[in-house]
């Protein structure tokens, strides 16, 4: 398979901002500030950060060389790379666990849009009088709205996604992501600002190492595979787009890292604010639909503050659906010949409709499994799809490229890569070691 007309990003920091749009997501500006929340604020960052410099960093840097080597999505990449068809299904749960999470990130993500319009309704008189909790729930639980919000959100994504990689994915993350970045400053400086914020940063970056459990560990680490999103392919379908000279070590590098940078930027925007005004930070999931607008509500100029960060949360969301969906686009498009609007607009279609059910769930019903429809969705994605997919990535990397993997790396020397040997022995057996404790202890913990 000549590989001459296949798409490539126009630049390296277009690569970049994408990838980055790809982890930067509900994950960094939603989930990472409440689990910080729960597990013991500056502890759990402390954990978080070196797991992310020694298992994110390592992942990260074998999804995007398998993808450059093989320049295939995830399943057409083992095709290439390996003799053996088994591993082909490393690439097949990876695009099964895109859609999945596509599904219910689609019903989450919509929320971010009704909060932002809501931001300059009734929003913030509620929440000023406490009612930002039964307001939530009436909310979730009126599943024509959220549905509508989807659908919106999620004929947004398609419409990206089948505008191709140049002119429709590089360049929404080319103006997303910088007015994401200035939309947090623009949040931390009021967060910092507001007096009694002293108690939030306090709380937020010194320490208390008693704090560090095993379940900090393995919340930490859980955390750091979704935000990043590794163990299901994206990486490697985004790094097959990547050019032959280009430096995917610094490329991995910079990804990972604005990633954590936009994750530890969130919680200032969020501690040093939910402190100021009294309120616990452990409330968890609620922390952003619940507890801010009850922070907003108490601020000057609260409306503005609150609409800008339901904004922020849904650029966040919008360009990891953006990836989510190429993902999966990109397995129809490589492998079965689609075009590019075909794969999007069908696959697009059919993921928002497996996504009904997660947005009815929040009404008690339907269930899968014995719990609701979007709490399964979920539990098949991050405990059971993405930890053993995230396995057989690495080991792929480590193992079976063994004979060619740093000629790729350093595109055939172009680069040094000094850290090559840690990073080999990071993947052989730290990283698979790492990953399958979680799992384990996320299925019968
Ligand atoms: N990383 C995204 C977030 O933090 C979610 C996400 C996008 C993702 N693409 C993914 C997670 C692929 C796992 C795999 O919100």
């Amino acid at each position: 398979m000549g590989n001459e007309n296949r798409e490539q990003w126009g630049s390296k920091i277009g690569f970049v901002l994408a990838a980055s749009g790809s982890a930067i997501g509900l994950g960094n500006i939603w989930r990472f500030p409440y689990l910080t929340g729960m597990n013991g604020g500056a502890a759990f960052v402390f954990v978080y950060l070196l797991i992310v410099l020694f298992i994110g960093f390592t992942v990260m840097l074998a999804e995007l060389v398998i993808g450059r080597a093989s320049q295939r999505g995830a399943v057409g990449a083992f095709k290439v790379l390996s003799k053996n068809p088994l591993w082909q299904l490393t690439g097949w749960a990876g695009v099964v666990c895109g859609g999945v999470i596509l599904s219910y990130y689609g019903v989450v993500a919509g929320w971010s849009i009704k909060y932002a319009i809501a931001s300059f309704g009734d929003l913030m008189s509620v929440a000023e009088a406490g009612g930002a909790g039964d307001y939530f729930g009436a909310f979730i639980t009126n599943t024509t709205q959220v549905v509508i919000y989807q659908v919106i959100f999620m004929i947004m994504t398609i419409y990206v996604v089948a505008g191709g990689i140049g002119g429709g994915i590089e360049r929404a993350c080319k103006f997303m992501m910088p007015a994401l970045f200035a939309i947090l400053i623009i949040l931390i400086v009021r967060a910092v600002t507001l007096p009694g914020a002293e108690k939030g940063i306090e709380f937020y970056l010194n320490p208390d190492f008693s704090k560090i459990t095993g379940t900090t560990l393995l919340v930490a680490l859980g955390q750091a595979f979704f935000s990043l999103s590794l163990g299901m392919g994206a990486m490697i379908t985004y790094g097959s787009y990547l050019k032959r000279n280009d430096n995917i070590v610094t490329s991995s590098f910079y990804v990972v890292s604005m990633d954590t940078l936009i994750a530890f930027l969130a919680g200032f925007a969020i501690f040093p604010a939910v402190f100021a005004m009294g309120v616990q930070p452990g409330a968890g999931p609620g922390l952003t639909f619940i507890t801010l607008p009850g922070v907003f509500a108490r601020m000057p100029a609260g409306v503005f503050f609150s609409c800008a960060f339901f904004v922020l949360l849904f650029f966040a969301a919008f360009t990891s659906a953006i990836s989510l969906l190429e993902a999966v686009a990109a397995y129809f498009k490589d492998e079965l010949g689609w075009s590019r609007a075909k794969a999007s607009w069908i696959m697009g279609a059919a993921i928002t409709a497996l996504g009904v059910p997660s947005a009815m769930s929040l009404g008690g019903t339907p269930e899968l499994f014995g719990m609701g429809f979007m709490d399964a969705m979920e539990y098949l994605s991050d405990k059971i799809l993405m930890p053993l997919g995230a396995i057989f990535i690495v080991l792929f990397a480590g193992w079976m490229m063994a004979d060619k993997i740093e000629k790729e790396i350093t595109s055939d020397g172009q680069y040094t890569f000094g850290l090559y040997n840690v990073w080999v022995w990071l993947a052989r057996v730290v990283a698979p070691t790492a990953i399958a404790i979680i799992f384990v202890n996320g299925i019968w913990g």
